[in-house]
Parts: C-alpha cells; structure tokens; sequence
C-alpha cells in the first residue's frame, strides 16, 4: 500500500518555534511510517495575488486547471498540496493575526482550489476526454486531514486572538478537514520551544493525532475533533462570534453560519442547528452555496453606463 505523506508548511523564522513545533509533529509522523515534507513559506519566491481571477475564471469556464499567471514557485507548494494526505500549518502570530506571508499563501490558495470550482472542471476535462493537462489535478478532490498551528511572544493569549481563527483561510477552499490545533503563547518567556517539554510533547500528540485520522476505518473517527477543548462553533471549533445583528442571533465568522446566544443559569449557551452547521464554508454544502452565488453574480452582472468616462476624474491620482 502507498505510504500516507503529512506535509507541514511554516511561515515562522528559520529554525526557530513554528519550525520545530511542525517538526516534531511531523517526525511523530514518519516514525508512524509515513512520508514527510517541510516547506518553509518565506524560503520560496511565491507572488501575491493581483486580483486578476485568470485561475477561477478558467475554471468557471471549464477550459483552465486553476493555475495563477504568474510563474513562481508556487508550483513546489501546487506539487506538495497534491501529493499529501494531511497538511500541518503552522504561522506564528504578529499583530494577532497569522504574518502577511501567511497570508499571502491563502490568497494563493482560493478561490484556485475551491473543491467546489475544481470538482466540476475537473468532471468536464474528463467527460470530454480531454488532455488531463488541460483539466485541473484530479488530485485536487483527495479527502485531506490538517492541523493548525500558531505561537506568538505575548504572555497573554488575547494577543493571538485572530490567528488560529484566520488559519482557516489556509484549509478550506480544498476542504481539508481540520482535526486538531494549537496555539503556544509567552513564547518570548522561553529562549526556544525546545525548552518547553510540555508544548513540544503537544507536538508529538498533533502528530500522533494527524495519524490517527489518516489511519481511520471509518469517516466520523477521520475527521473527529481532537483538539484540546470543542469550542463554541461545534463546526470550527473556534470561539469567535459576530453580535449586532439584533435579538440574540449570531454568526461564526469563520464558518459565516448563524446561531443563537442565550444566558441559561447565568452562563453563556450558543447553538448552531444542524441545517446552519452543513452552510458553513468548510463543509460541502457552505461552499457549493457560495461558489453557485459566484457564478450566478459572474452571469448576471450589471454593466455601469460610459464606466470608461466616469471613471476619468480618478485617472492620474496617486498614479
Ligand atoms: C511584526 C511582529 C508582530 C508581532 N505581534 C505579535 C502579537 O500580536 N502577539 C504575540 O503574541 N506576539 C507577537 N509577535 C511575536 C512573535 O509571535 C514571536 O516572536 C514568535 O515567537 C515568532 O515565531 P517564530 O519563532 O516561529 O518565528 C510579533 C512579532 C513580530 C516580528
């Protein structure tokens, strides 16, 4: 049987906590025979993302693989994207959002390899026995399991407040089925994590856990939760939630799905009905909703009149 590949990706300094925490995962990994790769992000000359939508509008139409014009090294992450089971993510948090190259990435990463974008370009390429080179990477739709990872030097855990939460970005248009996370903070208290036995025998769990999901015999125990606390969103696990718009609704902003808040006995309960927790953008359902209003938006534009004039009195500024 082909070995499983676990493929951990950093986006923190050479060496130094995010590395060697994604490291000792994914050693845990390969001791459980499983191949292996690490990519640093600030190692590869990868582009931002102009905003062109050359790689959705490609796949739209059924005619492109989801490719970015531009001709980096994105093709090194495009090949260990493809090649893995289980991706481990790890940023380290800087104004409490995951750094800029992170960022950068997940630009990179969607709408490109929405599942919801690949699947049907992909069924096209194939019904019309076209060149597989013309079509994206059947690859695209492989079940994956992931982890995210962050650390920041703040003694206090509201200064990481956004990053795990915005890790997200990098998961979900390949619908990559987040089992577990982790979030070290007061790094600065230490000289290197390797000084924390605790947080790097945590390590060594996530690997073990990333294992776990890709050895399951069944789907639930796959994509089981095994994160340290189940959080207040039973789909992201996160513990984020958007107020105001009145009564007592809410919204996940990671997953964009409505729920209720309450105070039972003085403490806070917040629910998600199963109907709402199938509309979040991680699952199937969330991303088919959004990738149709797309479309649709994309078919039915409304064109603005003499836009090429209107637009005259801004030419020249700032440019
Ligand atoms: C520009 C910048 C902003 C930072 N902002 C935060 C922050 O908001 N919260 C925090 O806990 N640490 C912050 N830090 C500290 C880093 O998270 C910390 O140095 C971390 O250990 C770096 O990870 P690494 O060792 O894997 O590179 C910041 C560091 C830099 C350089």
């Amino acid at each position: 049987m082909e070995k499983k590949k676990v493929v951990g990706f950093s986006f923190g300094r050479k060496m130094s906590n995010t590395d060697v925490m994604i490291k000792q995962a994914l050693l845990e990994c390969q001791d459980a025979g499983m191949d292996i790769q690490f990519i640093r992000g600030d190692d590869l000359n990868i582009h931002i993302c102009t905003g062109c939508c050359a790689c959705v509008g490609g796949l739209m139409s059924g005619k492109g693989r989801g490719t970015c014009v531009h001709k980096d090294d994105w093709d090194i992450v495009e090949e260990a994207l493809m090649s893995s089971d289980a991706v481990i993510v790890g940023a380290p948090t800087y104004e409490f959002t995951p750094t800029g190259n992170f960022k950068v990435f997940c630009d990179r990463m969607g709408p490109s390899h929405d599942k919801t974008f690949r699947g049907p370009a992909i069924e096209k390429g194939v019904a019309e026995g076209r060149d597989p080179q013309t079509y994206p990477d059947a690859r695209s739709m492989k079940p994956r399991v992931g982890a995210m990872i962050t650390n920041g030097g703040a003694r206090t855990e509201n200064w990481l407040s956004f990053t795990l939460p915005t890790m997200y970005a990098f998961m979900f248009p390949m619908g990559i089925d987040v089992i577990d996370q982790y979030k070290y903070y007061g790094a600065m208290n230490v000289e290197h994590v390797i000084g924390r036995s605790d947080v790097m025998e945590r390590m060594s769990t996530l690997g073990q856990n990333i294992v776990a999901a890709l050895n399951a015999e069944t789907e639930e125990e796959r994509i089981k939760w095994r994160g340290d606390k189940e959080g207040t969103c039973p789909v992201c696990h996160q513990d984020m939630l958007t107020v105001g718009y009145g009564k007592n609704k809410v919204e996940c902003p990671v997953c964009g799905i409505e729920g209720t808040l309450d105070i039972v006995d003085g403490e806070i309960k917040v629910s998600f009905s199963e109907e709402q927790q199938n509309r979040s953008r991680l699952r199937d359902a969330g991303k088919w909703e959004h990738s149709n209003e797309i479309r649709d938006g994309a078919m039915t534009q409304k064109k603005v009149e003499n836009l090429k004039e209107l637009k005259m009195k801004y030419v020249g500024i700032g440019e």
